[in-house]
């Protein structure tokens, strides 16, 4: 039995429960990849889906459950770490929400979702608002199994209908850091032209695509000034985060890109000194992508201009 008050309640990825935990306060129980808290919600860099306004439901019977959470919004999606049979029994007489793979490029969903859990047979704790949009922060897509080189084209997926925007066709992008070629698989295949410059090179299923460019080399020789105008900047590459930073900088500071999607490679600190100098940058987030592994995702993109 729990004898504080829960006020907020965070789901993680399986693999980066520390992290997550280490970013919270008041931590009142963890069960499995779902941390309560004694303490509001906060913005954090690893939760995949916030529970924002978590409300304690006690029930005596599993129609009692579906009555109350239904009573409250239609959408449900259960997070199940106990009593597994009871929490799918109320679960199924809830309101159908769709489990199929997200087709790339697709709009996010417009209805919310709340989330519940099971905190003791007769106790439902539900959230009618969370962060995600999707069930338990999961962003699972179609995949494709023939045409990328890697499955990186995954976070890329994600990043961008995350922010509904997407390389148009015809535009110019940088994907530094972009062998074997899944980030430009994704970019190609929109429509837009990519120079994708590494030191290693980019499979020949991609590489020989109309509108790819590859330039072997190190990525931090490129300069903003080489160019006149970059519709995005793309970023995979493996470097100090410090490092990066400092080359995205300058990219900023000469208004000649106007989006950018980055990952940044974490060293296994607990330290978020620079993801948080990323964040300072007006109109940017950075992100734990559900696709995502040890790294987060910086994501910065403004609206079109008109001239
Ligand atoms: C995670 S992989 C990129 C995967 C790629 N986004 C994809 O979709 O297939 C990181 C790449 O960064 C490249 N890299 C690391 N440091 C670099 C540098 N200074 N200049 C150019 N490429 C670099 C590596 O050669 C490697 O191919």
């Amino acid at each position: 039995m729990v004898s504080k008050k829960i006020l907020s309640a965070y789901l993680g990825a399986k693999e980066y429960m520390g992290p997550l935990k280490n970013e919270l306060d008041n931590i009142i129980d963890v069960h499995e990849q779902l941390v309560l808290s004694a303490s509001p919600p906060i913005n954090t860099f690893w939760s995949i889906n916030t529970w924002n306004n978590p409300e304690v439901l006690t029930i005596d019977s599993i129609n009692d459950g579906v009555k109350k959470l239904k009573g409250i919004q239609r959408n449900w999606c259960l997070y199940s770490y106990q009593f597994h049979r009871r929490a799918k029994l109320i679960q199924e007489k809830l309101p159908h929400i769709s489990a199929k793979p997200l087709q790339f490029p697709c709009h996010l969903p417009t209805s919310g979702i709340g989330s519940w859990t099971l905190l003791t047979q007769n106790q439902i704790l539900a959230s009618s608002k969370c962060s995600s949009v999707f069930k338990n922060g999961e962003v699972i897509f179609e995949e494709d199994k023939s045409g990328p080189p890697s499955r990186a084209y995954l976070k890329l997926y994600e990043a961008l209908t995350r922010v509904e925007k997407f390389p148009q066709i015809g535009e110019f992008c940088i994907d530094a850091g972009g062998a074997p070629g899944g980030w430009a698989w994704v970019i190609q295949k929109l429509g837009a032209r990519t120079l994708t410059i590494d030191r290693s090179p980019l499979d020949s299923r991609v590489s020989s695509l109309p509108n790819v460019e590859y330039r072997k080399g190190d990525v931090f020789s490129i300069k903003p000034s080489d160019f006149d105008k970059v519709d995005w900047l793309f970023s995979d590459v493996i470097c100090y985060p410090e490092k990066l930073f400092e080359w995205i900088s300058l990219w900023i500071d000469s208004k000649k890109c106007r989006n950018f999607i980055c990952t940044i490679k974490l060293q296994g600190t607990t330290d978020y000194t620079i993801a948080k100098k990323f964040l300072g940058i007006e109109g940017s987030q950075v992100i734990h992508l559900y696709n995502n592994k040890n790294e987060l995702t910086f994501i910065h993109t403004k609206p079109k201009l008109n001239n």
